[in-house]
């Protein structure tokens, strides 16, 4: 059985559906802890030597991908990979689409008791997220097919689960938790007032900054307008005033020094190269003098080695995340400064998750328990 929270609009799986369900994580797990691994040894017993010997040099980690993907071995594993991805996306799909009705009304009539929402049928998806199904998942964040569809965010709470399988909590909070704690105790005298996340998604990880800093008003921003439905709808369920807005990152309509802290999860990587100094300038738009701004996601390059960095090449090919490698690989700290955040205040580091901490859980023996988030951001 998946941890799964028990408000009713979630969708339910039958026993084969949940069965199914199981094996994908199961086989994930399998994937990345016991036929990835051997990948290295190929790549320094045979691949990297070989490249030396031709190049006098040692491969970069686009080089690593490229001759890694001539082996057998890892074409194999990508197959299995971007298989996985689809047959989870195919057995919550069937669920959800044939609960779609019962659950959006079930939504509806749990909404209204928390915080608020707010929609605006006249913002643009971004062609970055119309182009291609991101992560493979059919219609991405927004395909809407009935009126008032939640459908694109219970499948997204659905999916988190079995990627997470309770390892960041039955909220599937734990980067949040870990991250508004981490803020609390490294910025003592901040006390923000007002804070905003950006590519709320679902608002999973909106609702903990209102339980660390009960006294904010919490903003959560996304352009996708089913998954702000169920966002809204699941804080209530959880009793959490969080107040979700339909907007572009880039364009959010609020005033200028109106938030003390902004936040974001695994958002900047799912943009583009025209998007993301978009989103940094309203970022320091937005934010008080003094304000906070930070941003979890994958680790970046300079952070990892090039294998560990070639890891990615599997995302960016297979999985639909066009511009994954070159956020990564792209200087932070520049391009938060070239949109006004001072240089020396640039952060970067990795934020213990509690959630392991708490539970008494060793990562290294737990395939899918994080140990730690990493986050950038810089001061205004
Ligand atoms: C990977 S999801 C974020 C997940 C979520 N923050 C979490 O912690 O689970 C990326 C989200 O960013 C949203 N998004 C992408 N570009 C955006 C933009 N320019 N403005 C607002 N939201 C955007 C997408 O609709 C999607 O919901």
């Amino acid at each position: 059985m998946l941890p799964l929270p028990d408000y009713d609009f979630l969708p339910t799986g039958t026993h084969d559906e949940e069965a199914r369900e199981n094996f994908c994580r199961g086989l994930a797990i399998k994937l990345a802890a016991d036929i990835r691994p051997p990948l290295k040894t190929l790549y320094e017993a045979e691949v990297k030597p070989a490249f030396e010997a031709e190049h006098r040099r040692e491969p970069s980690f686009r080089e690593i991908a490229k001759e890694m993907r001539k082996q057998t071995r890892t074409q194999l594993w990508y197959r299995m990979r971007t298989d996985n991805q689809d047959r989870m996306y195919a057995v919550t799909g069937d669920m959800i689409s044939r609960q779609a009705t019962t659950l959006t009304e079930r939504a509806i009539a749990a909404s209204g008791t928390n915080g608020s929402l707010t929609l605006d049928s006249s913002v643009a998806m971004p062609r970055y997220l119309t182009e291609v199904d991101i992560h493979r998942k059919p219609g991405g964040y927004h395909l809407e097919t009935i009126e008032n569809d939640i459908s694109p965010g219970a499948q997204y709470e659905r999916t988190i689960a079995v990627h997470n399988m309770g390892s960041q909590g039955i909220n599937n909070d734990d980067p949040a938790q870990s991250i508004a704690t981490w803020i609390r105790t490294t910025y003592p005298d901040l006390k923000p007032m007002q804070i905003l996340d950006l590519g709320c998604t679902i608002g999973n990880n909106t609702l903990p900054y209102k339980s660390v800093f009960p006294e904010a008003k919490v903003f959560g921003v996304d352009v996708s307008a089913p998954c702000l439905r169920y966002a809204h709808a699941r804080a209530c369920a959880l009793g959490t005033d969080v107040h979700f807005h339909q907007a572009d990152a880039q364009k959010t309509g609020f005033a200028d020094n109106s938030f003390d802290v902004i936040v974001s999860r695994i958002l900047l990587h799912e943009t583009s190269a025209k998007a993301l100094p978009g989103v940094i300038q309203e970022c320091h738009r937005l934010l008080k003098p003094g304000g906070l701004m930070l941003h979890c996601d994958a680790p970046q390059f300079d952070a990892l080695t090039p294998y560990q960095a070639s890891l990615r090449d599997w995302d960016a090919t297979c999985n639909n995340e066009p511009f994954m490698l070159t956020v990564y690989d792209m200087s932070l700290k520049d391009l938060y400064s070239d949109h006004g955040f001072l240089p020396e205040s640039y952060i970067q580091t990795f934020v213990t998750g509690l959630y392991i901490k708490e539970q008494n859980i060793d990562p290294n023996a737990t395939p899918g328990f994080g140990a730690s988030y990493f986050v950038t951001g810089a001061i205004k």
